[in-house]
């Protein structure tokens, strides 16, 4: 089926809730009405990082105002863990504190500010211990939450020696705060007979299931998770909402009510696991092209106190040091830091775009070493057709579209025209300077824990004609929901309003993924279209018997279908059908396929394929006073063939700032004590709607069906744009650097913020006097 002849695949549809998002109608989970009688939450946090608990004492606590019941590790019936991979996080910790804001207790009060203001009257006493707070210091006391990995190709060493050309640096990028709008959240509201009914703001409804499960000592069939929306998630919401859908269930089972815990946003930001930051070091040789020759990267990421999903993301890291590069002979090293910080977590991109942050600063830094635009080192080093063109982890680059996509927007962008009047402007800007850099992204599609790749659906059609669907994906604001409707219409040949589509809910579709990975319509929408194949199939039989036709000869057209002579209205056709007794609902199912790859070598093919795309960001700095500014965007960005292209450009534009943001605005900082000083919007900052800039460019690529049979030869979009804001961070640089003297490599590492753009300035200009 071609998008000419499409009803809805390919077009720009809206939302489907935005005429509920914009009137303030869209119910989130606080929204629910909740059970008479709830009462509130909140947990009692640790003020240290590192300790011993000598004693805990909760009595001022039980005795403040509307204080019902305080909670401990003692009240967990089953398990005290909600660890999504390992079991090393505690919901309660019981002696040991290992970061300053890890949950201690709970308060359940009739009111939420109640429940807060009671939980700061308990009495702690610690013994305190020493902490290690960054990954660096992690690092030189060998404390690590995993055995750290290596993937190596060739013969680095000999090849780096070699090299006309060598370089060596170390480099360091900041972490993130997910900032969703809607904070952490869950209601939990006992049931008859021990069973638990569940409303969580979470990607992933089936962890939240068998964690509450597992604190409470039932099992999964005892406890439906649903979740209707999320005011945002970014990978904040993967394996973080179990603890507090458990802390809320070990709530309502000790008071026998309903518990709603809702987190201040500065709870919220002080206990909740963030992106990892990383250090690195790295030592290349290259040739007069700048194309690499060998190249040693080390990789230190913050895991935090706990593993948390810190395997599969320091392993995509390493799958993405790459980038668009093919790094012939490398040694990666990457080392998963223990620190007693919070245990950090999944986040758009999820490690990709700090493995990607390190090799495109090394393109940058070879590119001043030799005196050549960075655009051609980048190029010079980009992946091949039909050579140059496996991976590190053995995987066959056969999509490759780098150059093209790369070329058109240079041109669409008049890079090189701009190159010149940028250094044209600076030559006569003694304060302000700007800069320009163009950068690519080729980013894999799939869970590299392989069994992740599977998705399921349900679809009823009433015998009204009116349709439900349910599949395993969350809504988060990024159009999933959205994105299934247009599958189910285009599948049944209907209007998209005459189908609903309905919450996720454990007991509709069991064993689901984390809505993740980007592959949300990937997975969801394959497994919708099955169910809806099957019903489509099961009508046309039907109408086939009706008319005396073959089954293939009955045509689905808008609303209507036409056997021979006969012709029904999609809803008549139903009725007649249910009427004969033909079943109108059914399950669906999907796993990708094609995908293998073995973890012990790190070798095989993880990604079912790669999602492109490319931008030019210009930017300006003030060098008095360190402020950045993006002056223009050009973007040209990869969904394949755009299931619809208005939801795409969203996630491309909103994604894309969001890594600007990381990379130049947002700070997340600890103090010496290793408490996190940013825990609100006041002391840190994401970017506004007046740091997007006044002029941009942003793209699809069209014509560029995905070569493998996804949904509609379609792409993922979720998380791949994020990575094209390493652009403004490069363009930052280029401008620092027009201060210095020609060849200086500044000495900035993100986030850019004023601070740091201001001593790398500063540093250039010392050192070119
Ligand atoms: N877009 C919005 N508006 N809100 C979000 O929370 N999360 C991102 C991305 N886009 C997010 C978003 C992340 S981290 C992922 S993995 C994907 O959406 C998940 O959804 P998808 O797989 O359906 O694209
Ligand atoms: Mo996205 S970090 O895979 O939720």
């Amino acid at each position: 089926m071609s998008n000419a002849e499409s009803i809805t695949i390919g077009r720009a549809r809206e939302h489907e809730s935005a005429h509920l998002h914009v009137s303030g109608e869209a119910r989130y989970t606080d929204d629910v009405t909740a059970p008479a009688g709830t009462l509130h939450g909140a947990f009692g946090l640790s003020r240290i990082a590192h300790g011993r608990i000598r004693s805990l004492d909760l009595a001022p606590v039980l005795a403040a105002p509307g204080v019902v019941a305080v909670v401990t590790a003692a009240d967990i019936p089953g398990e005290n863990n909600y660890g999504a991979v390992v079991h090393d996080d505690p919901i309660f910790t019981e002696a040991l504190v290992e970061y300053a804001g890890q949950p201690l207790f709970g308060v359940v009060a009739t009111s939420h500010d109640a429940a807060r203001r009671a939980a700061r009257r308990a009495r702690v006493e610690y013994e305190e211990l020493p902490a290690l707070l960054s990954a660096r210091e992690a690092l030189a006391a060998g404390s690590f939450v995993l055995p750290s990995e290596r993937i190596t190709r060739g013969e680095p060493d000999a090849r780096i020696a070699a090299a006309p050309h060598r370089l060596d640096g170390e480099y360091a990028v900041g972490g993130q705060d997910h900032f969703y709008l809607e904070g952490q959240i869950a209601l939990a509201v006992p049931q008859e007979d021990g069973c638990w009914r569940i409303l969580s703001s979470t990607q992933h409804p089936s962890e939240v299931q068998h964690v509450v499960a597992h604190a409470l000592g039932v099992t999964a069939k005892d406890v439906t998770v649903e979740m209707r929306r999320m005011g945002g998630g970014f990978g904040g919401k993967e394996s973080q909402p179990a603890l507090i859908a458990a802390a809320a269930a070990v709530m309502a089972r000790k008071t026998g009510r309903a518990v709603k815990l809702r987190l201040d946003r500065d709870d919220d930001m002080l206990l909740t696991g963030k992106r990892h930051d990383f250090w690195y070091r790295y030592e290349v040789g290259f040739g007069d092209d700048g194309r690499i020759h060998g190249a040693r990267l080390l990789l230190a990421s913050r895991c935090g106190y706990s593993v948390d999903l810190s395997g599969p993301v320091n392993d995509r890291a390493m799958f993405h040091v790459d980038n668009a590069y093919c790094l012939e002979h490398v040694d990666i090293v990457s080392h998963r830091c223990k620190t007693h910080t919070v245990s950090n977590t999944a986040f758009r991109g999820f490690g990709g775009p700090q493995g990607m942050v390190l090799i495109e600063q090394v393109m940058d830094e070879i590119a001043r070493h030799l005196g050549r635009d960075p655009l051609e080192v980048r190029r010079a080093n980009f992946y091949g057709i039909g050579e140059r063109d496996e991976t590190h982890y053995r995987m066959k680059v056969e999509d490759n579209i780098l150059e093209p996509l790369v070329q058109r927007l240079a041109t669409e962008s008049d890079y090189h025209a701009r190159r010149a009047a940028v250094a044209a402007f600076n030559a006569a800007s003694p304060v302000l300077k700007k800069g320009l850099a163009l950068t690519p992204v080729k980013f894999g599609i799939s869970f590299t824990a392989t069994h992740y790749n599977q998705a399921g659906a349900l679809l009823h059609v009433y015998n009204d004609g009116s349709v439900q669907i349910n599949h395993g994906g969350t809504e988060m604001g990024q159009g999933l929901h959205t994105k299934v409707v247009q599958v189910v219409a285009e599948e049944l040949a209907i209007d998209p309003a005459r189908i609903r589509i309905t919450a996720t809910a454990t007991d509709k579709v069991p064993n689901t993924s984390a809505t993740a990975a980007s592959s949300g319509s990937d997975l969801n929408g394959m497994a919708a279209r099955d169910a809806a194949r099957k019903i489509r199939a099961r009508l046309a039989a039907f109408a086939a018997g009706q008319a005396g036709v073959a089954a293939d000869a009955v045509v689905f057209e808008r609303d209507r279908i036409v056997a021979g002579e006969r012709e029904w209205p999609f809803a008549a056709l139903v009725k007649a059908a249910y009427l004969a007794r033909v079943q109108l609902w059914d399950s669906g199912y999907y796993r990708t396929p094609k995908i293998h790859y073995d973890r012990a070598t790190f070798s095989g093919r993880p990604f079912y394929y790669f999602a492109y795309g490319a931008a030019v960001a210009e930017v300006a700095i003030d060098t008095l006073t360190g402020e950045t500014r993006l002056l223009r965007v050009d973007i040209l960005h990869d969904v394949g063939s755009s299931l619809n292209p208005a939801l795409d450009l969203g996630q491309v534009e909103g994604g894309f700032l969001q890594g600007v943001g990381w990379l130049t605005c947002e700070e997340l900082w600890w103090n010496p004590r290793g408490e996190l000083a940013t825990h609100a919007p006041s002391t840190y900052k994401i970017p506004a709607c007046s740091d997007w800039p006044a002029e941009w460019h942003v793209a699809l690529l069209e014509r560029a069906p995905n070569r493998e049979e996804t949904i509609y030869r379609s792409k993922a979009v979720g998380e791949p744009p994020f990575m094209l804001g390493i652009a403004a961070f490069q363009a930052i640089r280029d401008a620092v650097a027009a201060c210095g003297a020609p060849g200086c490599r500044p000495p900035l590492d993100a986030p850019a913020t004023p601070e740091a753009v201001l001593r790398a300035v500063d540093a250039v200009r010392a050192a070119g006097r």
